[in-house]
């Protein structure tokens, strides 16, 4: 018999947004961007990160359908955004410039090739291998931490997913990337429920754990980066 469990409590605590906690589960996606657009997700957990971290000025790496601005829209605060369909790609440094300094960048990048977007080469879908995806996911870190202020925080969605047999935990293996490029997670990662996933309506013959969530990592500048075992 399935039982149907609350979320555990949490703590109460100083957070200008209470109910942000490693796990975030919200009915509906907002009025923010627009759903037919794949793989899109909604603008709660964004505007909830833009509040905690009292962001000021926010940079969108990928805006796809232009979640992220119509939030902020909302809040009131300056977005630049880019994306490769509108011919910037995030991987290419003359992609920022001009960019002004931000306080927060939010990453929703195609989980390499769940969801293929076009035929482009420079297009994070249509990369041959997984390390030709972490590699130039690498490089979109490295960038955008030139134009991010000193506090800033960098926000990347992702969600791993079996791809040809296999399962490719791409949060996970991004971490490691990050931390090669000076990035330090700064707080717990939160597991976002996707309610109203397309593929939770399918039926199938084959035997497999569903996954439900994606993930989301911030990440801030580590001052005191050093490898370990290196002076
Ligand atoms: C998961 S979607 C983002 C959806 C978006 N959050 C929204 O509000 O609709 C991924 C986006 O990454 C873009 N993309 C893929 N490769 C890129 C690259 N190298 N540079 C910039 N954008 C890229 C795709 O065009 C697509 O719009």
């Amino acid at each position: 018999m399935t039982q149907f469990v609350p979320l555990p409590a949490a703590p109460v605590n100083a957070s200008p947004v209470p109910h942000l906690t490693s796990i975030h589960s919200r009915r509906g996606r907002g009025p923010y961007g627009n759903s037919r657009y794949r793989g899109n997700c909604g603008g709660y957990l964004i505007r909830d990160l833009i509040r905690y971290f009292n962001a000021r000025s926010v940079l969108d790496l990928m805006s796809g359908s232009g979640t992220c601005e119509d939030v902020c829209r909302e809040l009131q605060i300056p977005c630049q955004t880019m994306d490769l369909k509108n011919g910037q790609d995030a991987a290419d440094p003359r992609s920022y410039q001009g960019i002004q300094p931000v306080d927060f960048i939010w990453a929703h990048p195609p989980y390499w090739r769940m969801i293929r977007y076009n035929n482009h080469e420079n297009c994070l879908s249509s990369l041959p291998t997984l390390d030709a995806f972490l590699d130039r996911m690498q490089t979109i870190l490295r960038l955008s931490k030139t134009v991010l202020n000193p506090h800033g925080k960098i926000a990347v969605l992702l969600g791993g997913f079996s791809d040809r047999g296999r399962y490719q935990p791409l949060p996970q293996l991004l971490v490691e990337r990050a931390i090669r490029e000076g990035l330090w997670p700064a707080t717990t990662e939160i597991v976002r429920f996707q309610h109203g996933n397309t593929s939770s309506r399918r039926h199938y013959e084959s035997s497999f754990i569903p996954g439900l969530h994606d993930t989301c990592m911030i990440y801030q500048i580590h001052k005191t980066h050093h490898i370990e075992g290196q002076s």
